[in-house]
């Protein structure tokens, strides 16, 4: 893993080590590098009213938009298990507002990268911001 990816790779397992989940048992850190070259980081945030929990990417996403950052360049999700930990559609989709096609989306386990994909991968044929220009 090269250095850049490293230091992804250790803020979303920092995250993922806060991650509140005690419903699912699923602990998910998402870590997302700004246009600035930052980093920002999320956990999942479960809720007694199921619907209304957090994925990890929209607490990153969150954090990124709140340090001022955009133009994201890629994110690390690191969840648990032996399966792909690939956002949720609905994460896609947020990440769609801020990333291009481009943006990087690295899949860990606890370990290491798994797979790497980029967001028109993931979310082909999307509706972003430029539809309503
Ligand atoms: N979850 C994430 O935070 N990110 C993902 O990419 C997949 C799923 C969370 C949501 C929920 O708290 C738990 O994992 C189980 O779905």
């Amino acid at each position: 893993m090269d250095e850049a990816l490293k230091e992804l790779f250790e803020a979303a397992a920092k995250a993922q080590a806060r991650a509140y989940a005690p419903y699912s048992r699923f602990r998910v850190g998402a870590a997302i590098r700004g246009g600035s070259g930052r980093i920002h980081a999320g956990c999942n945030v479960e809720n007694a009213a199921y619907p209304v929990g957090t994925c990890a990417e929209a607490g990153a996403l969150a954090a990124m938009i709140l340090a001022g950052d955009r133009d994201p360049t890629d994110i690390l999700v690191l969840g648990e298990g032996e399966m792909l930990c690939t956002p949720c559609g609905a994460c896609r989709q947020r990440l769609r507002e801020f990333g291009s096609d481009r943006l990087a989306i690295h899949v860990a386990g606890p370990d290491s990268i798994r797979r790497s994909f980029t967001l028109a991968e993931l979310l082909p044929h999307s509706f972003g911001p430029d539809n309503l220009a």
